[in-house]
């Protein structure tokens, strides 16, 4: 036999509290632990097949060869595969993203879910959500959490655990709310969330205080999330958001995400909130704002961001299931 495949699917995530810092970069272990809600409708499907003809692995992104970067990251998660096969070879990973282009969000968390549950059945491999959820976060941590659907907690990691893994906490049943996105602007984000994080820890100020803090944030947001209380998560998840924004605002040189359009948009959600509707907002390594509320705002909250100025296209998505379906 020369040849196995797979195929999978897997959903973006957007973190409620967020993760930003590693404890140990060799091994990619956040620093803080964080929660996420996978969304629905923003899908990554990705087919591995381990081919022993090939010299050498070969992915395709969204149609077009990929560069040698992004190559090296999919190889690094194949090696880690290949390390349990018998007969391990190369393999070719054709990856693409069902994301509307008014997402504005990023697809790296559902990519490498999607990778790791193609790789690891293409093997002939039975792993346990836990250790697919390890494979996928050591690629990219926030891909940990995109392994199950609803909502998802990734503890901290302690420096050496490679086996850190995400774990669900509750299902895409349990709280009927909706992420509101309002893209602020086009085109790719200049430092992405690896660098930028790095530049944090080596060199903003404020990096100790953020990683002392966030348990706390996270204890607030996952009770809250428990009893469904809208508004303390909210402020928790707002406070979360600042916080780590803070921290890329203070390193050195200064990573600022934000463009006019981010405060903007910020505005509306707080205007929103003054005339009675709970919506708060959330950001990650990018100008985006992305706004948590009751489903039965959903379409107040999108009619008020896509009023306000600069906001280029909104979105409503909802919680997400689990999707990992292999063949
Ligand atoms: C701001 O998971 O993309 O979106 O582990 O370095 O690949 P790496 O980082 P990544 O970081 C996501 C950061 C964030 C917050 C979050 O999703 O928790």
């Amino acid at each position: 036999m020369t040849k196995r495949t797979a195929r999978a699917t897997a959903r973006a995530n957007i973190a409620l509290a967020k993760y930003w810092g590693k404890s140990d970069v060799a091994l990619n272990l956040p620093a803080v632990p964080s929660i996420s809600l996978t969304l629905d409708g923003l899908v990554t499907t990705t087919t591995v097949t381990f081919d022993e003809t090939l010299a050498a692995d070969v992915l395709e992104l969204d149609g077009r060869p990929a560069s040698a970067k992004e190559t090296a990251r999919a190889t690094e998660l194949l090696d880690r595969v290949r390390a349990s096969m018998k007969a391990p070879s190369f393999a070719r990973v054709v990856s693409a993203n069902r994301f509307p282009t008014a997402a504005g969000l990023a697809s790296s968390a559902s990519g490498f879910a999607a990778m790791a549950g193609a790789a690891v059945h293409a093997a002939g491999l039975s792993w346990s959500d836990a250790k697919l959820s390890a494979l996928a976060r050591w690629s990219s941590a926030s891909a940990g959490r995109s392994i199950f659907g609803g909502f998802a907690k990734l503890p901290a990691g302690v420096p050496g655990d490679a086996k850190l893994a995400a774990k669900p906490l509750f299902g895409e049943d349990h709280w009927d709310v909706r992420i509101v996105v309002a893209e602020a602007a086009k085109g790719p984000k200049k430092v992405g969330s690896t660098e930028g994080m790095e530049r944090s820890r080596l060199t903003s100020p404020l990096y100790d205080a953020w990683v002392q803090n966030a348990p706390a944030i996270t204890a607030v947001i996952e009770k809250a999330l428990k009893k469904k209380d809208l508004d303390t998560l909210g402020a928790a998840m707002e406070q979360s958001t600042f916080a780590f924004h803070a921290c890329a605002m203070s390193a050195s040189p200064s990573i600022l995400y934000w463009q006019p359009t981010t405060i903007a948009a910020l505005r509306t959600v707080e205007t929103l909130r003054e005339k009675g509707t709970s919506a708060w907002a959330t950001m990650d390594a990018g100008p985006h704002v992305k706004v948590l509320c009751h489903a039965a705002d959903a379409a107040k909250v999108k009619r008020a961001l896509a009023k306000t100025e600069g906001v280029l296209a909104t979105m409503v998505c909802k919680p997400g299931a689990r999707r990992l379906p292999e063949r």
